[in-house]
Formats: C-alpha cells, structure tokens, sequence
C-alpha cells in the first residue's frame, strides 16, 4: 500500500510534506518517472515555467485520473514575467500547459525586480490568488530581509510558503526562525544536497538502526520539523519509490542532533544575476 504522506496545513487545504521535484527532469522523463511516481503516493508536484516540462507534467496528470482536488501543483513564474499584466498572462499560459483551472501553490521563482521593485509583482500575485488561478502564494530564495518585506507588503497569512535550498548541509538556522515567525511552510529545495548527501557516512550510520538508507535519513530529518515539506528529485524509478518510505520511523533526538551538526553552509545553488546576498 502507498504511504500516508502527512500535510502541512495551510489556510484551507494540506499541502503534502513530501513532492517530487522536477528541475532538470525533460518531458521524456516526466513520462516515465511521473507515473511511477503518483503510484507510490506522491500527490504533490512541484516545476516551474523555467522547467520546460509543465505540458508533459499536465499530461501525465491527466491521464492519471486522479481527482484534481487529490493533486498538490506548485509551478513559479520566471522573473521575466514579473510585469502586472504579463505575471497573469503568464499564469494563464501556465494553467493551460498544466490542464488545471488552478495550482496549488504559485511561487516567485527569484528576487529579480527592475526599476519599479517588489510591490507591483507582489500584487499582481495577490490578484492571482483572489482571482482564483492559484490557491496559494508565496516566494522563493527571497533572503530574510526580501522576506520580511514580502510579508510586511502582503499582511500577515497571505504568503504561504518560502522556497529555498536547505539540506543537511545548510542549515538556514536565521531564516527558519523568520519563516517560523510568520507562519510560512518552508519548501526545501535540494533536500539531498544535489546527491551530495547520499554518501554521507553520518547519515548511513545513523540510517542502519532504523533499516534506512542515507537519503531516506536526510530527507526524514526535514520532514520531521515542523512546517517543513521536501521536495527531492529523482529520474530512478527505484530512487522515487524510496524517497517517499520516510513516514513509518521516527529520528531520536539524539540522531537529530547528530544530523543537524553536519551544517557547513554548503550552498550549491547561487546562479549569477539571480541570487540575493544570503544571510549565511
Ligand atoms: N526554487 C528554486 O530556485 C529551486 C532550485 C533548485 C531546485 N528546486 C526544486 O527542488 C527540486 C530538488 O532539487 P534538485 O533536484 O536540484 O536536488 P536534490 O533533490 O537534492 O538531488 C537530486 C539528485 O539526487 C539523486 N537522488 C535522488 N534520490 C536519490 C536516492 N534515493 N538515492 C540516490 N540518489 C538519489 C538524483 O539522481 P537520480 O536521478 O539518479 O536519482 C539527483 O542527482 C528540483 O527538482 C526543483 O523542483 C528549486
């Protein structure tokens, strides 16, 4: 039988604490790992305009038949779309590549702002969600001072979620507490530190007492905090179907202490042009 993956609740709705990345995955493989994935229980997804794979996305989803209230669709508007009036027309494009009259989560997929700045693109965002084309809003990779502006703009329960690289490398200790603060999800993108976590010696270890891989471990320890989703990619059948065998062991306090001292803020994704001044 599938796992039960817990959720996270939002103003309304759960938003699954597990999803199935797809930076990097090509149409080609959506088709083939996506099925493989909806069969061993993912119902969240996460892509972006940026991905190039939200039609093949929406065409596996469909074919599914599954029920969409069944189904968790986060995609992000790429920064070029971030003008009022194209932000929506973007969405529109979105939706339609997607065969949904809505997504679950709409994200801003980095905080690139020209001249007129953050607020106009935040508005537009809300004007999304009120107008029903996504039922959540939020950010990604915005730094804690982005943030805090970001929520200071939209007013408290309005963003949902923050996207952001965190890992057992990275601990994101400042911008946990700010997320925590304001009530956000945090989304951990990387949450196996693009593969770098699965030779980890520490988390083979620490995964031998439970019958668990290393990957298994890293990706347990994020869920188990609180108001934490992970969102690992994989385009091995057999890599998605263990992704998801994480809800039936419980890390002890001292395997999370364990884990949460690998911390070397080893950030892997700062793409020139794109990324903020990070806080560490
Ligand atoms: N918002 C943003 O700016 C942003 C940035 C980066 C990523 N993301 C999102 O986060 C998702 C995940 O990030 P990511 O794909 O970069 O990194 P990741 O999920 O940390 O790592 C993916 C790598 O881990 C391997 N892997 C996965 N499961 C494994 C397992 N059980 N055992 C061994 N190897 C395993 C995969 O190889 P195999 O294919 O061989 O399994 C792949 O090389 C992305 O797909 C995307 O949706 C968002």
């Amino acid at each position: 039988m599938a796992p039960e993956v817990p959720g996270i609740a939002t103003n309304g709705s759960n938003m699954p604490a597990l999803g199935l990345g797809t930076w990097e995955l090509s149409p080609e493989t959506i088709e083939s790992i996506l099925p493989v994935a909806l069969e061993a229980g993912y119902r969240h997804v996460d892509t972006a305009q940026i991905y190039r794979n939200e039609q093949a996305i929406g065409q596996v989803l469909q074919n599914s038949g599954l029920d969409r209230d069944e189904l968790f669709i986060t995609t992000k508007v790429w920064v070029d779309r971030y003008q009022p009036d194209d932000l929506l027309a973007s969405v529109e494009e979105s939706l339609e590549r997607l065969r949904t009259d809505y997504v679950d989560l709409l994200l801003l997929h980095w905080p690139v702002f020209s001249g007129h700045g953050m607020n106009p693109t935040l508005e537009a965002l809300m004007r999304v969600r009120s107008d029903g084309l996504a039922r959540h809003i939020g950010i990604s990779n915005f730094n804690i001072e982005q943030t805090e502006r970001a929520v200071a703009f939209c007013g408290p329960d309005v963003l949902t979620s923050s996207q952001v690289e965190y890992h057992v490398y990275l601990g994101q200790k400042r911008l946990r507490r700010v997320l925590a603060r304001n009530n956000l999800i945090l989304t951990a993108y990387m949450p196996l530190a693009k593969a770098h976590a699965v030779n980890d010696p520490v988390l083979w270890e620490i995964g031998a007492q439970y019958g668990k891989t290393a990957p298994q471990v890293a990706l347990r320890w994020l869920v188990e905090q609180d108001r934490v989703a992970a969102i690992p990619s994989t385009s091995n059948p057999h890599h998605v179907k263990a992704n998801i065998e994480i809800f039936n062991f419980s890390l002890s306090l001292e395997d999370q202490q364990r884990i949460a001292a690998l911390d070397k803020k080893l950030r892997l994704c700062q793409p020139e042009g794109l990324a903020p001044d990070w806080d560490d």
